[in-house]
């Protein structure tokens, strides 16, 4: 079966081609980051006006890599939320409307199951059950999972979401949106051990996260900083360089040792011994390194996507969408966008 998988749950255009049997036939993604910079973050209504020039174009551009035509889709995937609503729109209509078009099926996929399954996109996936860590803009979750669509929430962020903390911190350093990644490039050059920022919620027991008292620790750490440098060097008014590199790798420190804590003690809670991380954050370098060495410890396993499909993409809304459509599922033409929607309400796969 050939899906055509559509992405459009908040500022990238994600579009993309996977076939049961073949694998992935064609990828193609349009990012709008330069579009909100300015802003500091998304502005919903420019997203879903741009989502709507995107899609056509990079579905021609799949089509093309993957050296097939339109007639030989079998079904179309897009994302029914959560995200944002107007940019959710998008992608469901035009979803909708080739599929009725085409006279082929149409199924609406959960973003985060998206993530949740890019792993299964490499090589040598990970079989059920296993944890998962999803570490998003929007979320922070560890949740088991028996199967697809047979997932228990066992903890999630009680405030912002861990990439949300990365892109917060950002704009307090003057850096760009979005944040994940220019934390984690500045980190590099911090020196260690010159501030240690704290490790939220791991000191009881249970494997719930909190990341907004770490976030105001680090405003406080940027304005202590900032009178030192007065005191020094009046005219200065502005952190140092060396400053804004020691506090971001601090505060990467702090959510890569709090995520492993709460990684260990879902592995040790449940008796499992695989874990999966997927979602934005999944991306980090320093993460991947610190889990890697944890579960060696624990005698655990650990999967990820490549660095692409941890971030918003098509391929992983055309496969999670795939596996949904070959076990029977359809949506019609009415289904409409879900922009709030927990992952434990869908329906499980046989
Ligand atoms: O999964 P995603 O692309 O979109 C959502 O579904 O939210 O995640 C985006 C988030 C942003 O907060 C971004 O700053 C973060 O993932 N992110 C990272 C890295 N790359 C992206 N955070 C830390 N390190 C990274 N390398
Ligand atoms: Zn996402």
């Amino acid at each position: 079966m050939i899906v055509l998988g559509i992405e459009t749950s908040c500022d990238e255009t994600g579009i993309a081609l996977y076939d049961s049997h073949r694998g992935l036939l064609g990828d193609a993604l349009f990012s709008q980051i330069d579009m909100h910079v300015d802003y500091g973050g998304v502005v919903p209504e420019l997203a879903s006006r741009d989502h709507i020039q995107r899609v056509l174009p990079l579905i021609d551009e799949v089509l093309g890599q993957a050296g097939i035509g339109k007639r030989e889709i079998d079904a179309v995937a897009y994302t029914r939320g959560p995200g944002l609503v107007g940019a959710l729109m998008v992608g469901a209509c035009i979803g909708k409307a080739l599929a009725w078009a085409w006279g082929i099926p149409s199924v609406g996929v959960h973003h985060m199951e998206g993530h949740l399954l890019a792993p299964m996109l490499e090589e040598a996936p990970m079989a059920f059950p296993f944890v998962a860590l999803l570490v998003s803009g929007g979320h922070t979750q560890l949740v088991q999972v028996d199967g697809i669509g047979r997932y228990r929430l066992l903890g999630e962020s009680v405030d912002d979401a861990a990439g949300e903390a990365f892109d917060k911190v950002a704009a307090m350093l003057g850096l760009d949106y979005p944040g994940g990644p220019a934390i984690a490039r500045l980190a590099q050059q911090g020196q260690p051990g010159r501030f240690r920022f704290p490790r939220p919620m791991t000191d009881r027991p249970g494997l719930d996260f909190s990341f907004s008292g770490l976030k105001t620790f680090t405003l406080n750490t940027v304005a202590k900083c900032n009178a030192e440098t007065d005191v020094q060097n009046p005219s200065h008014q502005t952190l140092s360089d060396q400053d804004k590199a020691d506090i971001a790798r601090a505060f990467e420190e702090a959510v890569v040792a709090t995520l492993t804590i709460k990684c260990r003690r879902a592995l040790q809670q449940t008796g499992m011994k695989q874990l999966v991380i997927a979602g934005g954050v999944s991306a980090n370098l320093s993460l991947r390194t610190a889990l890697e060495d944890m579960v060696a410890k624990e005698g655990a396993q650990l999967r990820y996507a490549r660095p692409e499909f941890c971030t918003d993409n098509g391929a992983m809304i055309a496969y999670a969408g795939c596996q949904r459509l070959l076990a029977g599922q359809r949506d019609g033409p009415e289904t409409t966008p879900v922009p709030r929607w927990p992952m434990e309400q869908l329906e499980p796969v046989a």
